[in-house]
């Protein structure tokens, strides 16, 4: 069977996205047919397309989506034709596509209380979201913390569901409109800031003492700042490399820095069994159902536009989550 996917043979601006005509093949053992509905849009996405995320070339793109299954291979259990599920990883890069093959035991059923737009718009943001608030640091009532990009895909998630546990949520945007509504979704204190400079307010804001925990998903730019942020013993997780990777650390002289607690964290390494992983999945689809937690999906484009989509997100003008409908 033939389908239409993105597939990608070096690194480099959006152009490097060549939309295709490809073949896929039939399940084999321990896989389904998958047919896309919807596909998430992730910044790290760029990150690989652009070659700071290493990948094998030539390769496809994009490692979260939804779909209904359309035939299932030999070995697999617990799953139908006709069942909606959605993944986060767990196999071949292959999202940006119409249809694709993926391995069953990466794939998270769908509750009927959550449609397909939403699930592809929360998966890989909000188990991410998951992981960080309740694992990396594990938030509780009273802390104050500072979520950067927190008018974006997992920072919009982060705002609320911290907002909801009854943490102080402080957040960096980089402009008037994002602080909107990133105080829309729980950031109690939007910082506009487009040049880092934020650990004075985030000072002034927790009565001097610092936040109890940063989430620092831009890096390089932002990377002392934070740690200039993040109370005596507090907790500075790194996640992410907008702006480029963060600078080493010398832990040494992290002693006259507070003696904070640092990693930089990765899904992979929080998703690390089909039971984890469906275990996130079910806090997050619990926590979007209870109405703690509303999936903006600010912008949607035709799969075929994805390196638009890219380009706009690169370019900072999206806003919450994005979407591709194939
Ligand atoms: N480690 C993990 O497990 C994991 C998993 C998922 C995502 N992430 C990370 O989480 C972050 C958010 O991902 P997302 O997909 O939801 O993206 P997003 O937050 O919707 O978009 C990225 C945002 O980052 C901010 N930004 C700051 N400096 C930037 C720069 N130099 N270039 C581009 N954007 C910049 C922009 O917000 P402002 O304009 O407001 O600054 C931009 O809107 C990313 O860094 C991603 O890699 C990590």
């Amino acid at each position: 069977m033939k389908t239409k996917a993105f597939r990608m043979y070096k690194v480099g601006g959006p152009s490097v996205l060549k939309w295709e005509t490809v073949e896929v093949l039939e399940p084999g053992r321990g896989q389904v047919l998958l047919r896309h509905t919807v596909i998430g849009l992730n910044l790290a996405d760029t990150y690989r397309r652009r070659g700071i995320y290493k990948v094998p070339l030539p390769n496809g793109m994009g490692n979260e989506a939804v779909g209904v299954i359309e035939a299932v291979g030999p070995g697999v259990r617990g799953l139908k034709v006709g069942d909606r599920v959605g993944y986060v990883g767990g196999g071949a890069l292959d999202a940006y596509s119409e249809r694709r093959v993926a391995n069953a035991a990466a794939l998270i059923p769908l509750p009927d209380g959550i449609k397909d737009r939403t699930a592809a718009a929360a998966l890989l943001k909000g188990i991410t979201a998951q992981y960080l608030l309740r694992d990396a640091y594990r938030v509780r009532k009273g802390d104050a913390i500072l979520v950067h990009a927190a008018a974006g895909g997992v920072g919009s998630i982060m705002c609320q569901w911290a907002n909801s546990i009854g943490a102080t949520v402080i957040g960096v945007v980089s402009s008037q409109d994002k602080a909107k509504f990133a105080k829309r979704n729980g950031c109690h204190y939007p910082i506009v800031s487009r040049t880092a400079k934020f650990a004075k307010q985030v000072r002034e804001i927790t009565g001097g003492e610092g936040a109890n925990v940063v989430y620092d998903s831009v890096g390089k730019l932002t990377w002392n700042e934070s740690l200039a942020s993040v109370r005596r013993r507090g907790t500075l997780i790194s996640f992410g490399s907008a702006s480029g990777e963060p600078p080493k650390v010398d832990i040494a002289a992290t002693g006259a820095m507070g003696s904070p607690f640092m990693a930089r964290c990765a899904l992979v390494n929080y998703t690390t069994s089909r039971a984890e992983l469906l275990s996130r999945a079910r806090d997050l689809f619990r926590t979007i159902e209870s109405g703690a937690v509303k999936i903006r999906v600010n912008q949607r484009y035709a799969l075929k536009d994805a390196r638009k989509a890219q380009r706009d997100m690169e370019a900072r003008r999206t806003t919450g989550s994005t979407v591709l409908i194939p």
